[in-house]
């Protein structure tokens, strides 16, 4: 599988290098002149852990988030007080972990976001379905809150307990949800799940768009392989048969696909922190993505507040991208949107993208994976599952690896992928 990958990399990069990873950073971080910039937040605590998630998380206990938060906190004014002014950011997105655990000091956190950045596209909050109460919701809308997204995985009982989660009672999350109301609600499928059939998912989708939701993620399931989750994979027969039909059947209802594995019911329910140019992540675990670099923070709770405590930043790891490097990551990530605007790449890097990737547009063209039209690349149904199937690769060989040792290891020395 790590073949695949080594060769693509070396092919699209033109060079044998690996992606360096390595124990050094910058204390002074230079995303000044960064535009499109969004920015990230991650809380790391949930009451339940879920066997098959492979993101950074501790349980829950009021005393060690109290201390993150107040550490987090901190980082955010040692990032944002580097900069003259405030710097305008597109979108500030809480991920976890179940940042909706923290709701009480959501507002907190977003007033010391606020001294040093101004959002101009809303903020989004990820819930774990228990979290949607009427206080819960009116706490983060009161906090400004504008986007939320439920973590669902299906609403079917026997999915549930294939995940080891309990039933979802969408009418209680239906009523809140009136009750509440917010510009984007999201929710979360899993598909791919072992005898998981179309109807299924069909049944999934429209409850949610019934329910309250106006945008829905649907992932395939990954099975990391630091996760103990005892879930079997799909054949990839199987898999394409489901993202096609999932596809067809939500642009057949009038759908927008606003990425790879995303739908919308209306065209401005937007929800996704993976499509900016750069962005800058707080928490442990978070990672940063600037005009040169890409950096990650420490998964250790313990060790990003001793880092705070000593006024260092919690960076772990630095990958300084070749010019090339960074060009292939930027298209990679944009591409996750299902189009590539060809202006924006040049005005990016100051230099046209088909000068830079000519040869593997036209082959993109000639294999029916790509179209043009007014100056934007658009995949098409085939181009899409093929980056579906290559994301799929690339989580397994490269964010496997390197979440599976940042999991054990504060600092390593260094990754290369
Ligand atoms: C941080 S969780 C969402 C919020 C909340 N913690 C919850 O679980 O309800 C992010 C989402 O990642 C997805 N996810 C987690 N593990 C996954 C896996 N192994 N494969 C595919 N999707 C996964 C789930 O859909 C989950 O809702
Ligand atoms: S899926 Fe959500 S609730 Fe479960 S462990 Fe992951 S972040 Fe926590």
């Amino acid at each position: 599988m790590n073949i695949i990958t080594d060769l693509t990399r070396m092919w699209l990069t033109r060079s044998v290098k690996p992606f360096l990873f390595q124990n050094e950073f910058d204390q002074q971080i230079p995303y000044d002149k960064c535009r499109r910039m969004g920015l990230y937040i991650h809380i790391p605590f949930c009451k339940t852990i879920c066997n098959f998630c492979p993101y950074c998380k501790v349980k829950y206990t009021e005393n060690v988030c109290n201390r993150y938060i107040d550490a987090l906190i901190r980082e955010i004014h040692m990032v944002g007080s580097q900069t003259n002014g405030k710097k305008t950011v597109t979108s500030l997105y809480f991920g976890g972990g179940t940042p909706a655990l923290a709701a009480d000091r959501i507002d907190e956190i977003i007033q010391a976001v606020k001294e040093h950045f101004v959002i101009t596209e809303g903020i989004g909050v990820e819930l774990h379905p228990d979290n949607v109460t009427v206080p819960v919701l009116r706490t983060l809308k009161n906090a400004g809150v504008t986007k939320i997204s439920i973590g669902i995985q299906s609403f079917q009982k026997k999915f549930q307990s294939v995940l080891g989660r309990k039933a979802v009672d969408v009418s209680t999350i239906s009523d809140v949800l009136l009750k509440i109301p917010f510009e984007t609600v999201s929710m979360d499928f899993i598909f791919a799940l072992p005898g998981q059939t179309f109807e299924n998912l069909k049944e999934d989708i429209n409850i949610a768009f019934a329910n309250g939701a106006n945008h829905i993620a649907v992932y395939p399931f990954i099975d990391f392989t630091f996760t103990d989750s005892p879930v079997q994979t799909m054949p990839k027969k199987q898999k394409r048969f489901l993202l096609d039909a999932i596809t067809n059947y939500c642009l057949e209802q009038g759908y927008v696909r606003s990425s790879i594995w995303t739908f919308a019911k209306e065209k401005n329910a937007l929800y996704s922190s993976m499509t900016r140019d750069c962005f800058l992540g707080f928490g442990c675990s978070a990672a940063t993505l600037l005009q040169r670099q890409f950096k990650i923070n420490t998964f250790s709770v313990e060790e990003y507040c001793r880092r705070i405590d000593q006024n260092i930043l919690p960076t772990s790891l630095t990958l300084r991208f070749t010019p090339r490097q960074r060009m292939v990551y930027y298209l990679f990530w944009t591409a996750y949107s299902t189009e590539v605007d060809i202006p924006a790449f040049e005005q990016f890097f100051g230099v046209p993208l088909k000068k830079m990737f000519g040869l593997e547009i036209r082959a993109a063209k000639m294999l029916g994976l790509i179209t043009e039209e007014n100056g934007v690349l658009h995949m098409t149904l085939k181009g899409a599952f093929y980056y579906h199937y290559y994301e799929n690769f690339y989580t397994l060989s490269y964010i496997d690896k390197m979440w599976g040792i940042l999991r054990k290891e504060a600092f390593p020395k260094q990754i290369k992928l």
